[in-house]
């Protein structure tokens, strides 16, 4: 927690709002487990939201545990409506969690107020977004876009700032083009700029390579790599697209508003980078392992396919058992064929 730019601030923030930060370390109060509050910047266990209308409501994060570490580059993937836009949200300070636990950067934002909220905003998240409308001001240029929140939040030296930034994403040669003399791709890296303008702990996308073709969708890809390395900023890149395994250590799937599985990287990026020079479409399986997350109660999610497959649609129970060290699942059916021969044999 005390590595950002904010340091002397943020412990006199804490010392005012003492009450909305939580220990180091503390014991999950479900299983004892340890939570390493420095360790993981960001911890949601059993994570909640329901939206309202005066017709329904709608259940978009179903109890969602997930732990990010701080410094990491990963992936959220999950078909549509899925929940992944309301978990962004929840993380940003966008909008509050209906129950469950959401614990950022040590802070606990359950318990925040409106004013620490926005403060929170500010200071610990940037956004870029598939829409370059909400990231950016179409008439200004690109290095006046990249001050803007320097001038917002009154930073010194804004001017050099801006173009250290345009120079990491690879446009200071644009700095002074209007951003509609831009493409859709130099419009996104400009928006990862502004985004990291204010020194974020953070950096949340949602989609940002959706509007652009892959091999756009690619070196903005690389540019967020390239940030984390560079600046240790923790990075969470929401898509629909399956093949951002090949450019991050770790992919989360949600269904249904919970983690239902991860692909966790077998080697890191560098080490793979060293030795392998193939064409990105084959990396994915043989770089990745997938696991379906276990809850902390022990709880998992069968994954659709095996469902399917196993004719378990539209029931509500599966046979389990242990053989030679592994779990079996078996269709209920068969447990009942299995009576009836009895019955039919006695
Ligand atoms: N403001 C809201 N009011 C009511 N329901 C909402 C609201 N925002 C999202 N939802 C609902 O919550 C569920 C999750 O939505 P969310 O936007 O998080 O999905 P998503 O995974 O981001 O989908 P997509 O890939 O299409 O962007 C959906 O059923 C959606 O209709
Ligand atoms: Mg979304």
């Amino acid at each position: 927690m005390n590595n950002g730019q904010n340091d002397k601030n943020e412990r006199i923030e804490q010392g005012v709002n003492g009450d909305s930060n939580v220990n180091n370390i503390e014991t999950g109060a479900q299983d004892g487990r340890q939570i390493d509050y420095e360790k993981n910047i960001i911890v949601c266990e059993n994570l909640v939201k329901i939206y309202k209308t005066k017709e329904t409501e709608v259940v978009a994060l179903q109890g969602l545990d997930l732990v990010i570490e701080r410094g990491e580059l990963m992936a959220i993937i999950g078909n549509s409506g899925s929940g992944k836009s309301t978990l962004l949200n929840m993380i940003g300070g966008l909008d509050r969690p209906s129950a469950g636990k959401l614990i950022v950067d040590g802070q606990d934002l359950l318990k925040f107020n409106d004013r620490q909220l926005i403060k929170y905003r500010k200071e610990t998240v940037g956004f870029v977004w598939q829409n370059n409308a909400r990231n950016l001001i179409p008439y200004l240029t690109a290095k006046e876009n990249v001050e803007l929140p320097l001038i917002i939040s009154n930073k010194k030296k804004k001017a050099a700032k801006a173009m250290e930034l345009l120079e990491m994403v690879g446009l200071s040669h644009r700095a002074k083009s209007k951003l509609s003399q831009l493409s859709g791709g130099e419009q996104q890296r400009v928006a990862i700029a502004i985004a990291l303008a204010n020194n974020p702990k953070i950096l949340l996308a949602d989609e940002p390579t959706g509007s652009v073709d892959t091999k756009t969708a690619d070196q903005i890809l690389d540019v967020f790599r390239m940030m984390n390395e560079k600046l240790g900023v923790t990075i969470i890149i929401v898509t629909h697209d399956r093949r951002i395994a090949k450019k991050v250590n770790r992919v989360v799937a949600i269904r249904d508003g919970r983690t239902s599985s991860e692909m966790i990287r077998k080697r890191s990026y560098a080490e793979e980078l060293k030795d392998i020079k193939i064409g990105m479409e084959s990396l994915e399986d043989e770089t990745h392992q997938e696991y379906v997350v276990l809850d902390r109660v022990g709880r998992l999610q069968i994954p659709s396919e095996y469902i399917e497959a196993l004719g378990l649609k539209g029931k509500n129970k599966v046979k389990m058992f242990m053989e030679n060290g592994k779990i079996i699942l078996e269709p209920p059916e068969k447990q009942e064929d299995k009576e009836k021969e009895k019955v039919a044999g006695t």
